[in-house]
């Protein structure tokens, strides 16, 4: 048993000498120490020892088995060191080389703007909401006063989705559903995204955005209409910017008109920016027909109200001096990352 036990140390400690890898060592581990290892086998065979031999082949065992586990575990840490080493030699870095820039993501050029337009909003203190995009006849056309064969509905070439449901071709919309609420004064904006039939262009999309607004409140007069965009104009285009009201038709407002605003680029002397014109149009907007307050349960006899309607797409365009409507949607990284 003692020469038994003497050999497998023998053995065990030339094996590991002679390993040469992590794998193989393991190997050497379970050939000896293993369920079916050599020196388990010893240790299986204890039962036929005589019980007065026992404690001292036991001892010799353990004794056994604690040098074969210190020189595995000995080479186990030569060979770790080694490779580190060896890592460490292959990895030299240079410190001086160029880092490589992480390309950080940021919003798209209509999200800025919208960022930019409800801080200004909610600055006044209105809030921001949402309406569905797929609508009701009733709440695009009907109930802003364009019922069926008005002109006006022509005049949108709208997706439609059953009879009486479509993809909302104007933000307007969402007046509707908020009046309706029933929940008074008003003060709020909905942007939202917009269908029409249009034919893509540089100036058209059969999907855009708009920014819807109204103020439904006692005493709301056209004078806070006028106010309320002048300080808008200012806060978007800059102090110095000149507000102009003209005169138009929208079946929703009475009275209604087109908000155009001072060139920003030359400042109204005319450029080609404003086609010579020192104005560029921004809006469309009016006092609540007192109609559509009606069919929405509000009676315009004690409230008043005012709306107006901004293409989302139209002021980036502006603002960032872009000719070609086209360039937003196209997600070409080369235009997007410089904003
Ligand atoms: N919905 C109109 C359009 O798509 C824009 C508009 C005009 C909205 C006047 C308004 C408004 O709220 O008062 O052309």
């Amino acid at each position: 048993m003692k020469e038994k036990l003497r050999q497998i140390r023998e053995q065990a400690l030339a094996d590991i000498a002679a390993s040469e890898g992590l794998a193989r060592l393991n190997e050497v581990r379970v050939a000896v120490l293993g369920k079916k290892g050599d020196l388990t086998a010893v240790l299986k065979g204890m039962k036929n020892v005589s019980p007065e031999e026992r404690p001292l082949v036991g001892q010799m065992v353990n004794e056994t088995r604690a040098a074969i586990e210190a020189a595995l575990e000995e080479k186990k840490q030569q060979m770790e060191a080694f490779l580190l080493e060896k890592k460490l030699k292959e990895e030299n870095i240079d410190v001086t080389l160029p880092a490589q820039k992480n390309r950080v993501g940021h919003s798209h050029p209509n999200t800025i703007v919208l960022d930019e337009l409800e801080r200004i909003f909610v600055g006044m203190g209105y809030e921001v909401v949402e309406g569905p995009e797929v609508e009701y006849d009733y709440y695009n056309f009907e109930a802003l006063n364009i019922p069926a064969n008005h002109p006006a509905k022509d005049e949108q070439d709208t997706f439609y989705v059953g009879n009486d449901i479509l993809l909302r071709t104007q933000t307007s919309s969402v007046q509707i559903r908020i009046m309706e609420e029933g929940r008074l004064p008003i003060r709020m904006i909905a942007p939202g995204r917009v269908f029409r039939a249009d034919e893509v262009d540089a100036t058209h999309s059969p999907t855009f955005h708009q920014v819807e607004g109204l103020v439904v409140d006692k005493n709301i007069t056209f004078a806070d209409l006028k106010g309320t965009l002048e300080a808008f104009a200012h806060e978007f285009f800059g102090p110095d910017t000149k507000v102009k009201f003209r005169p138009h038709h929208f079946p929703f407002t009475e009275p209604s008109a087109e908000l155009d605003v001072s060139c920003f680029k030359c400042g109204g002397k005319g450029c080609r920016f404003c086609k010579g014109e020192g104005w560029i149009e921004i809006l469309g907007c009016g006092m609540v027909h007192p109609h559509v307050l009606e069919m929405s349960h509000i009676d315009p006899k004690e409230y008043t109200g005012f709306a107006f309607g901004v293409g989302l797409e139209r002021i980036t365009l502006l603002k960032y001096e872009i000719d070609d409507m086209r360039l937003l949607y196209e997600n070409d990284d080369r235009f997007l990352r410089q904003f």
